[in-house]
């Protein structure tokens, strides 16, 4: 089965939300190597938005649409209100988190216990499609602590698809809300991905987008072939080169820069413009340690960027020591390679 490269949703690649991870720094660098992918925010609560810095928390660059935001909460007013922030921001989406299993959430009445509440997920849904001309869109799991049942997702997808949902981001495994930590919840219960080409088939109207555990490109052109698209969140952050592979083999295109090093030096030019609103290189270079992943002195390089004693130093010269390190590292494996070779 291969992936079907004429496909063109919006959905068909996309960068999962990350809290602290996928800010607007690191969506950014993302958007160097796979211009076509959708990107997501983090999390953010309708009360820490309606209540909070507005911009600050909205505010992106121009280079990252397409670009959704993903918001946290349960009351429909409330949502609506951030979804029209949303649209008045330039988003392009405005998504909704019903699959996120932290105890400090659920607390709050929403994320995954939403699940369990189709109905209202259905009325905060309606409430946000009423409000904006958006595509309001759900992230969820298939099911909750031990719930395995077919059904109990394929209703809540046949629920909430009422309220004006239909995109479905789905992260193919059960979160279980007793006792697990947010961070074991996403590797302990099982992924089944089958249960997502089954929603697909059951409702073929709709857009479903698999997540969970995707990283090879065999498996994402399993996905493809039977879903509407991917999504990736740990492996496009720990190993963000592989977004170029990721995005060739969703859209067969290419992307602008084709080297580490051009993309290190854009990143460079990024930290110098954002310098002038006072955001220090560190806050931006902490996404990019992954870029040279596998590379001989990969580990010399990362190290520099994340020296926190060079922080008055200019980015441009940080540039120039980690590459310096990552030669150091490179002319020293040829040395010993040649010195094998002699
Ligand atoms: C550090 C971290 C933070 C996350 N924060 C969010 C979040 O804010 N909202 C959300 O829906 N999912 C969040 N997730 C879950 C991811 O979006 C994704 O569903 C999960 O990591 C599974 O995909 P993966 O196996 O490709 O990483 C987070 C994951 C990680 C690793």
């Amino acid at each position: 089965m291969s992936a079907n490269p004429a496909s063109t949703s919006p959905w068909r690649l996309c960068v999962a939300p990350m809290m602290d991870w996928t800010d607007r720094h690191c969506r950014y660098f993302h958007r160097l190597l796979s211009p076509r992918a959708r990107l997501y925010t983090e999390m953010l609560t309708t009360g820490a938005l309606l209540h909070g810095d507005v911009p600050r928390h909205l505010d992106f660059s121009a280079e990252e649409p397409p670009l959704a935001l993903q918001l946290g909460g349960s009351d429909p007013h409330e949502l609506a209100a951030c979804a029209r922030l949303a649209l008045r921001w330039g988003y392009d989406e405005a998504n909704l988190n019903c699959g996120c299993s932290s105890p400090r959430v659920q607390r709050g009445a929403f994320d995954v216990c939403l699940m369990a509440e189709p109905g209202l997920v259905r009325d905060c849904v309606r409430a946000m499609r009423d409000a904006v001309s958006l595509p309001v869109t759900v992230k969820h799991r298939i099911g909750v602590d031990r719930i395995e049942s077919y059904a109990f997702v394929r209703d809540f997808v046949g629920t909430v698809g009422e309220g004006g949902c239909s995109v479905f981001i789905v992260h193919a495994r059960n979160a279980w809300l007793d006792g697990l930590s947010p961070k074991r919840n996403r590797e302990v219960p099982p992924l089944r991905h089958d249960t997502v080409a089954r929603l697909k088939s059951d409702f073929p109207q709709w857009t479903f987008v698999v997540n969970g555990g995707l990283v090879e490109r065999p498996q994402i052109e399993r996905e493809l072939a039977r879903a509407d698209g991917v999504m990736l969140g740990r492996a496009a952050y720990h190993d963000p080169w592989r977004l170029i592979e990721w995005e060739g083999c969703a859209f067969a295109s290419e992307p602008p820069l084709r080297s580490r090093d051009a993309v290190e030096a854009q990143m460079v030019r990024y930290m110098e413009r954002c310098e002038r609103d006072g955001t220090p290189w560190t806050a931006i270079a902490r996404h990019m340690m992954g870029l040279r992943l596998g590379e001989p002195g990969a580990r010399r390089w990362r190290q520099v960027w994340s020296d926190h004693r060079l922080r008055e130093l200019p980015p441009r010269d940080v540039m120039q020591r980690a590459q310096s390190a990552l030669s150091a590292d490179t002319s020293a494996c040829t040395a010993t390679v040649d010195a094998v070779a002699d």
